[in-house]
């Protein structure tokens, strides 16, 4: 039980007095957020004629609901299209073990799956050092805490209401749907 000692003074100040308590409740039975909230998330694939730029793009806002932080996250993986006539510019991955960055460092992510910039996923990762202007819990304890989240595929069948795919002249094509949650997982 995480009760700060004011708190636990005043229970014990209220027993004693034979009063009611009512107003102590832990922090754990607030109905605790359980997912991150991504807005906006941009997917992006270059056109195919040379000069080729070959990696697809991604980037999106996330906050994370315990700390109440919102970032921007953005990264490139590939090559992922490039036209025939071109070598292969060296690979990006993007997944667990090649992260991409956020502004906010404490975040990081990856695709957790991609099977085309119309169809895939994202995880996200927070870590609070205990040490930053995090969520009182760690600042209290000075606790390391990591949540990772995974949001479901975002694709057109996933997000009917919001999904925007377009390709341009030039064949380069985005997707992007207006909100994904990314629901807290075990690590
Ligand atoms: C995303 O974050 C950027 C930079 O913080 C901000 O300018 C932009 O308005 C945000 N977009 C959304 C959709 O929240
Ligand atoms: C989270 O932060 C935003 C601004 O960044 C603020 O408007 C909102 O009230 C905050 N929510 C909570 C629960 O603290």
């Amino acid at each position: 039980m995480f009760f700060s000692v004011p708190i636990v003074a005043a229970s014990l100040i209220a027993a004693a007095h034979g009063t009611p308590i009512t107003a102590v409740s832990p922090r754990q039975d607030a109905a605790a957020p359980q997912a991150f909230e991504i807005l906006r998330p941009y997917s992006g694939k270059p056109s195919e004629r040379p000069p080729s730029y070959q990696y697809c793009g991604i980037a999106f806002n996330v906050t994370d609901p315990v700390s109440n932080l919102t970032t921007r996250c953005s990264g490139e993986h590939g090559p992922c299209a490039k036209s025939s006539s071109e070598p292969a510019k060296p690979e990006r991955l993007l997944d667990a073990a090649h992260p991409g960055a956020c502004a906010d460092a404490r975040f990081s992510f990856w695709l957790d799956s991609f099977r085309g910039i119309e169809d895939y996923s994202l995880a996200v990762r927070f870590v609070e050092d205990g040490s930053g202007s995090g969520s009182e819990v760690s600042q209290e304890y000075g606790v390391e805490q990591v949540r990772v989240g995974v949001t479901p595929r975002i694709n057109r069948e996933n997000f009917p209401d919001s999904w925007r795919y377009q390709c341009g002249g030039s064949n380069f094509c985005t997707s992007i749907v207006d909100r994904v949650e990314a629901p807290f997982v075990e690590e």
